[in-house]
């Protein structure tokens, strides 16, 4: 395969939201299967079930996880699903869940128009049985659509001018390519600094692609509700719209104490090591 995940703050998860006393823990994104692997070896008696969309990061978990035998179970699905998922298999709580957000480096590395090299189809897409593609958003919303998807979701204040600069440039041919779209996006936003001009309008592409923060909301209600007394919810967020849901979904619910004041964020050690980790926090809570 080449390229490995490297889980972010995987201590901190199997040490805030895993225990010797439970029996079953969800991965509500097993991606590559580094946190489910890291916590089945911490904690022999406990089971786990594995969720993803991404097929290929299904197939990455199995293979990882093929040691732990009958205590893994994986399924492929969207956790915005994830109590008739669970229901479907037979699970009507459990003690602890994880939901870390983003993009596994699978799929960055993976030529599906993630990254803004990528001289493959423009598609963004982490379930590929979903209908809608970047390349739909980028050459079929209307300026107006394009610009709100940007603003939105990219909180990205040069929104207009970029979603103006799209529309113009997709007149003389589509845009068929991520590298297309960062050099368009970089044509309409100068760099300042170190970050790529077109980070935020890829951020928000992909989420409309994705319905990424929808499914935050209903993943983390469903678990909310059918964690066990005591079972912990963690959500390891990369940006702050993420954030802010998990935040305020956690305070708003009077059925959860939260366990982390304040997100835990990784040290200066595991950034220097996995930089990939440095806008990452995690939020704990317990069910009462
Ligand atoms: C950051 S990676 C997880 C990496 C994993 N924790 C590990 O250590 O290997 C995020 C994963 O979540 C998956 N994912 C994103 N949104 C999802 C959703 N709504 N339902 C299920 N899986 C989702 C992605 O396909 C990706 O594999």
């Amino acid at each position: 395969m080449g390229v490995t995940h490297i889980p972010v703050l995987r201590e901190e998860v199997a040490d805030n939201l895993a225990s010797n006393t439970g029996r079953l823990f969800i991965d509500a994104t097993v991606g590559g299967g580094g946190h489910s692997s890291f916590i089945l070896t911490r904690y022999p008696d406990l089971n786990l079930l594995g969720l993803d969309v991404d097929e290929g990061n299904l197939k990455t978990a199995e293979a990882r996880l093929r040691e732990f035998g009958g205590r893994v179970t994986l399924i492929r699905g969207n956790f915005r699903n994830l109590k008739a998922i669970l229901q479907q298999a037979g699970i009507s709580s459990f003690d602890g869940i994880l939901f870390d957000l983003g993009l596994s480096t699978y799929q960055l590395t993976g030529a599906r128009g993630f990254s803004f090299h990528d001289e493959s189809f423009l598609d963004m897409r982490m379930d590929g049985r979903e209908a809608l593609t970047a390349y739909d958003v980028v050459n079929k919303y209307n300026y107006e659509a394009l610009k709100r998807v940007i603003l939105e979701f990219g909180e990205e204040y040069r929104a207009g001018r970029i979603a103006k600069v799209i529309t113009e440039e997709r007149k003389k041919k589509p845009i068929t390519t991520a590298k297309e779209l960062a050099e368009i996006v970089g044509k309409a936003k100068k760099r300042t600094g170190k970050i790529h001009p077109a980070t935020k309008t890829f951020q928000a592409i992909r989420i409309e692609v994705n319905e990424e923060l929808n499914s935050l909301r209903s993943g983390l209600a469903d678990a909310i509700d059918m964690a066990r007394p005591k079972g912990r919810i963690g959500v390891i967020s990369f940006h702050s719209l993420e954030d802010r849901i998990v935040k305020e979904m956690f305070r708003g619910s009077a059925s959860l104490s939260i366990v982390t004041k304040k997100p835990i964020r990784p040290g200066r050690e595991e950034v220097l090591s996995n930089p990939n980790a440095r806008s990452a926090k995690l939020r704990v809570a317990e069910k009462k």
